[in-house]
């Protein structure tokens, strides 16, 4: 049976859901989306993440057809198909006019899809031993804090690790650290976790401000600063973080090993407060 997913307003079986190709959404990629993890039935910070659909959807001009307390319910009521540990996917493009033009038209009816699938957590494995990265250049648009279906620079950037056998790009831009091809990057110096500045050449990953926060709470210190490539290299730490990898150490940095070359004390440290953080959030939906 083909999974339950949302169409405009309707729960459909997905292989039911047909687009027009004149979407813009399929012809020039005009649409944004989220992906929000699921623990147990319980969204991790779903509504941080429609605030975040929002914005992006103020960047490109895009009237947004729900507010954040309709999001959720539909959230809630597609939820209701698939138990479990899920990953939420929210797309929403300018819709299908009736012909191909670069000007944004005026008064179309956006397309909203969502759809579940379960939730690819990092195998213990990779949070024992940490994973490799290669870096690259980033190539990508200034437009980086827009969570836009545009994804080709990030496919692209992606392919350079995954041909490589590592688990993502690392981008540097006039020698300074944005972010990977689907994840924020942290470097650890001295006990400081440095972060990428909150600017239009990163996505800001609601995992990014999570991490800030239980940083914050856990007396760690923090620095957001712009890091230099040479503080990549030198790092005793480097961390990935997104919805779905969580918080993971980079061990591995093109083929040198990463400060030791195994996750550090504070990696460790973070780990157990992500966890935790999760794991009060399952105990407060199982309560309610
Ligand atoms: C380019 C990019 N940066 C950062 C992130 C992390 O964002 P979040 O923590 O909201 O998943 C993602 C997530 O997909 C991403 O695609």
């Amino acid at each position: 049976m083909s999974p339950i997913a949302h169409f405009n307003g309707k729960l459909l079986p997905l292989d039911q859901i047909h687009i027009s190709p004149l979407d813009r959404g399929f012809i020039f990629g005009d649409g944004v989306y989220e992906v929000i993890p699921v623990y147990g039935g319980a969204p991790l910070r779903g509504r941080e993440h429609f605030e975040r659909l929002q914005r992006s959807m103020d960047e490109i001009r895009l009237k947004n057809p729900h507010t954040v307390d309709e999001w959720m319910d539909l959230t809630s009521r597609l939820l209701e198909h698939h138990p479990g540990d899920q990953s939420v996917y929210i797309q929403v493009t300018r819709g299908a006019p009736l012909k191909r033009d670069h000007v944004i038209p005026k008064d179309l009816e956006p397309t909203v899809f969502m759809m579940c699938y379960p939730l690819a957590s990092p195998s213990a494995q990779q949070v024992e031993n940490g994973v490799a990265c290669v870096t690259a250049r980033d190539f990508r648009w200034e437009k980086c804090h827009i969570k836009s279906t545009s994804l080709l620079g990030n496919v692209l950037a992606r392919q350079i690790s995954y041909d490589a056998g590592a688990v993502e790009t690392i981008m540097l831009r006039d020698g300074m650290v944005t972010e990977a091809s689907a994840s924020n990057v942290f470097v650890i110096k001295d006990g400081v976790v440095l972060a990428p500045p909150r600017d239009h050449l990163i996505l800001l990953g609601i995992t990014y401000e999570l991490i800030m926060r239980l940083a914050e709470d856990g007396a760690v210190r923090i620095d957001v600063r712009p890091i230099a490539e040479a503080e990549l290299r030198s790092a005793d730490e480097v961390w990935l973080s997104s919805s779905t990898k969580e918080v993971l150490a980079v061990t591995t940095i093109d083929g040198k090993p990463v400060g030791s070359g195994k996750p550090g004390p504070l990696f460790r440290r973070m780990h157990a407060l992500y966890q935790e953080h999760k794991a009060k959030l399952t105990r407060r939906a199982v309560a309610a």
